[in-house]
């Protein structure tokens, strides 16, 4: 019979990979913790008009990558592409901005979106992010720009490039728009198939191309920046300001427009160059207008969020401080010795916090002892009929050698 395997693009996650996973989720949970934000959790799937609306209809994401299907109550139903318009949903569906006048929200979660699967992009990836909802200043763009970057740095990240845009407001880009059409109309038929619908969807995304003769055209196009309102230009340089006080390098990318519609003003990504060609760590910016398009009251707010695949294929760490070896390994010999040894395990773990193995195949005592070799144990605690009779155990420390007797109301105090 066929073997059913995973589908292409998601993966299972074990052994000495599972520590390095929590090693990084405990490092996210605190590390945004210290800057006050607070977890949410939001359901893995959502109607699809959610994505629809916030996300924009001409992205690669709704128009060709998301997961959708009509279940069995004739609903359009979506698993979830990104975790930004969740938040809004939350966020107006509990009326969390009249509990807060800042909500700072933080999440990690498993994202679905059916894309062309190489070394850093899945269909099926975890993230994590922040959604900072409330404020419109500029120290709050910066509180997250720099959140993200030094959360990297703090995790010994090379090379991080941090490059940020400002696309203005909604009149900016209807006038910007205009002028880019205006100057990339001439070229119109040098463009790619996809570039030219885009000049009838989305002329914007253009700017995103990665392909060369693209770059050349676009080289000299009409600057976004130069189109923005003196307010938000004033915001910018502050933005740029505080980012240069807390020493965070940054370069203006003026071809930064992001893959998603709900953008406004601030924009901006972290790279790496360690990562190949999706070299991109991390992406967000500011959605001043999504929560009122979503039915909220207008609110400023601002996020980013972050590939967790690609964070461990950048990160250099060291495993043996990260694996967790077992503190014991309990041999025993004979069905009696399984019998004295359980409780002992038991209340080991309970009274002194340490991992403790029993063996449940009732082999000898060689493969007993080659398998707490195998683990890597740092002791064993040998149990046979003489140990019983005794009421102690044989203590063993597999690196010294050394052995030891003690009598089994003594074992807690030995290993605490
Ligand atoms: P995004 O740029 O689509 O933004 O994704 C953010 C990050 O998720 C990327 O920089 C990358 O590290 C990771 N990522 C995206 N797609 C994949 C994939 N297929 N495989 C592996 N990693 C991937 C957003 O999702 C916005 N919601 C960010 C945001 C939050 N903006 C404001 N708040």
């Amino acid at each position: 019979m066929d073997k059913i395997k995973n589908i292409k693009g998601t993966k299972d996650i074990f052994g000495d990979d599972s520590y390095i996973w929590q090693y990084v989720e405990y490092a996210i949970h605190n590390f945004i913790q210290k800057y006050g934000y607070t977890e949410i959790r939001t359901p893995k799937f959502e109607n699809s008009a959610l994505f629809k609306r916030t996300i924009g209809n001409d992205t690669d994401i709704v128009s060709k990558e998301m997961y959708s299907w009509t279940d069995q109550g004739n609903n359009s139903l979506t698993l979830k592409p990104e975790v930004t318009a969740s938040v809004v949903r939350a966020y107006i569906q509990h009326n969390l901005g009249k509990k807060n006048i800042t909500n700072k929200l933080y999440y990690i979660d498993s994202l679905f979106r059916r894309e062309r699967p190489q070394k850093g992009r899945y269909r099926q990836f975890e993230q994590f992010g922040i959604e900072a909802i409330g404020s419109k200043y500029p120290e709050q763009d910066s509180e997250v720009i720099s959140l993200a970057y030094n959360f990297y740095k703090n995790l010994n990240i090379k090379n991080l490039s941090l490059k940020i845009n400002n696309i203005g407001s909604r009149e900016t880009r209807l006038k910007y728009k205009k002028e880019l059409l205006n100057y990339l109309k001439p070229f119109s038929n040098k463009l790619t198939k996809t570039s030219q619908n885009r000049l009838k969807t989305n002329p914007l995304r253009i700017l995103d191309t990665k392909i060369d003769f693209e770059i050349d055209i676009i080289k000299n196009c009409p600057k976004i920046i130069d189109f923005i309102s003196k307010k938000d230009l004033d915001n910018f340089n502050k933005v740029l300001d505080f980012l240069q006080k807390s020493n965070i390098k940054y370069e203006i990318d003026h071809l930064l427009v992001r893959g998603l519609d709900y953008y406004s003003r601030t924009v901006f990504e972290i790279h790496t160059d360690v990562l190949g060609a999706q070299s991109a760590l991390c992406g967000g910016g500011r959605y001043d207008y999504l929560i009122e398009e979503l039915g909220g009251s207008p609110t400023p707010a601002v996020g980013f969020a972050a590939g967790i695949e690609r964070l461990i294929l950048a990160l250099k760490l060291d495993h043996n401080k990260i694996i967790k070896r077992p503190d014991i390994y309990m041999i025993t010999a004979g069905s009696q010795a399984v019998k004295f040894s359980i409780p002992i395990a038991n209340d080991l773990r309970l009274k002194t916090g340490k991992i403790v193995i029993n063996d449940m195949h009732r082999r000898s005592l060689k493969s007993q002892l080659k398998e707490a070799n195998k683990f890597n144990a740092k002791y064993v605690i040998i149990i046979g009929s003489d140990e019983i009779e005794k009421g102690e155990v044989l203590i063993k420390d597999m690196k010294s050698g050394e052995q030891k007797n003690i009598e089994v109301k003594k074992i807690d105090a030995f290993f605490k």
